[in-house]
This record gives structure tokens, C-alpha cells and sequence, in this order.
């Protein structure tokens, strides 16, 4: 009998665990948008990319504009906003119109004024060459299909001198490893400089370099 029983939990895990392999493999090979429905998981703590870690590597400062790529209901936005003032602007863009609008209405509730937002795809970015001092996205990169051309767009939007900060981590299925993003990221004239975390999460920063690609 406890032979038995123990047979099914071991039967019981190794579905389970190969369940999970299935999804996360299928989700990496066709990345697609965090669903709105499942906003709920965006406002969960993130012991590895941390607001307070993305602001020090970031370092937005008064006066810039920045770009912000896939909001979503704005885990990060209000606070990096607020250190744009006085006189900066930040921008996001985002595919899912109900994000942007979920991000404005608490920035409108934290009487947070400088955020304009912008629907669009991380492929093609709706903004003329060399206009944002600073880009960030987070938990974002993984979900586009074309990451390549997400970077190749942002390095062009970005001014010479600019800064990228790319923030991935577990447990989402599409996380791009750090490995990877340096790679593609040089590909496109995209500077390493450092990171912080590891391999559960990390927030990399990246420099414009001098050449176009
Ligand atoms: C997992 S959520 C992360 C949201 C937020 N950065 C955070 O950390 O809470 C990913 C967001 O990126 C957006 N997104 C996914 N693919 C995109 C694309 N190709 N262009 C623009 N936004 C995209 C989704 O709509 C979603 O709002």
C-alpha cells in the first residue's frame, strides 16, 4: 500500500514537473503579451528586480525624458517619473491599451503629471531617432517576438551618450538570460557596462556605443 501510494506521488510529481518544462519551452519559443486579465501578478513583490535597484542603475535625474516599453500597470513607472521632476517627461509605450490606461490611472492617483503614454510595439517605436536620454524595460524583452529589432530600435531612439537598462528575472517563463542579451545587445551597437543581480533575476545596464551598427 505505501509502495503504491508512493509510486503515484513520484507518477504525480514527474507530470507535474514535465507540465511545467511543456509550458515554459512553449512560451519561450512564441512569446506573446502578459495577458490584462492577468494583471494581478504585476503587482507582486519582486525580491530580484526591485524598484530601488532599478533607480540606482538607472539613475533617471531632473530635466530627462525617458522611455519606459511595456508598463504594464506601472509597477515601476510612478517612481522613476517622480525623479524626472522638475521638467522631465517619461514615456511608455505599451501593446495592451488597458495597461497604459491602468498606468495612468494610479499615476493620476499618486498626482504623478509628467507620464505620457503611447500604445505601440517594441518593433517599431513611434519616435524619431536620438529623442530619449534613458530607456528601461522590465520583465518585457522576452515577451516580443523580434527581440533583435526591439533592441535595434531602442538603440536608435536612444541619444549618443544614452543609457539602457534591461530587467529580467524568474519565475516568468519567457526570461532572456543575461548571456543572451549581451550577445544580441552588441549585435545592435548596444554597449555592456554592468549589472546587478543573478541568475534569478537581474537589471543590466547598457551604453549607446559610438558606431551605428
Ligand atoms: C510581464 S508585463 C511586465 C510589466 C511591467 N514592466 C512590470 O514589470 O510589472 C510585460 C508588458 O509588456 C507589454 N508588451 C509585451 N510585448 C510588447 C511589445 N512587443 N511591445 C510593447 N509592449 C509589449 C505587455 O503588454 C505587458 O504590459
Amino acid at each position: 500500500m505505501g509502495q503504491r501510494r508512493t509510486a503515484i506521488a513520484l507518477g504525480t510529481l514527474l507530470l507535474g514537473a514535465g507540465g511545467v518544462a511543456t509550458w515554459v519551452w512553449q512560451s519561450r519559443r512564441n512569446p506573446s503579451a502578459c495577458p490584462f486579465g492577468q494583471r494581478v501578478f504585476l503587482d507582486l513583490p519582486r525580491p530580484f528586480l526591485r524598484r530601488d535597484d532599478l533607480l540606482r542603475i538607472l539613475a533617471p535625474a531632473p530635466g530627462e525624458r525617458l522611455l519606459e516599453v511595456g508598463p504594464g500597470t506601472g509597477y515601476y513607472t510612478l517612481d522613476i517619473a517622480g525623479h524626472l521632476e522638475p521638467g522631465g517627461q517619461l514615456d511608455i509605450l505599451d501593446l495592451q491599451p488597458a495597461m497604459l490606461e491602468e498606468t495612468m490611472r494610479r499615476a493620476a492617483a499618486g498626482g504623478v503629471r509628467n507620464v505620457v503614454p503611447t500604445p505601440g510595439n517594441a518593433q517599431e517605436l513611434p519616435y524619431p531617432d536620438a529623442t530619449f536620454d534613458a530607456a528601461y524595460l522590465v520583465a518585457t524583452l522576452g515577451e516580443v517576438p523580434g527581440k533583435d529589432r526591439a533592441l535595434r530600435e531602442l538603440r536608435r531612439v536612444l541619444k549618443q551618450g544614452g543609457r539602457l537598462v534591461v530587467g529580467e528575472g524568474q519565475p516568468d517563463p519567457h526570461m532572456v538570460s543575461l548571456h543572451d542579451l549581451r550577445e544580441q545587445a552588441r549585435e545592435v551597437g548596444l554597449r555592456y557596462e554592468r549589472h546587478h543581480g543573478g541568475r534569478f533575476g537581474y537589471l543590466a545596464r547598457f551604453g549607446v556605443s559610438e558606431e551605428t551598427p
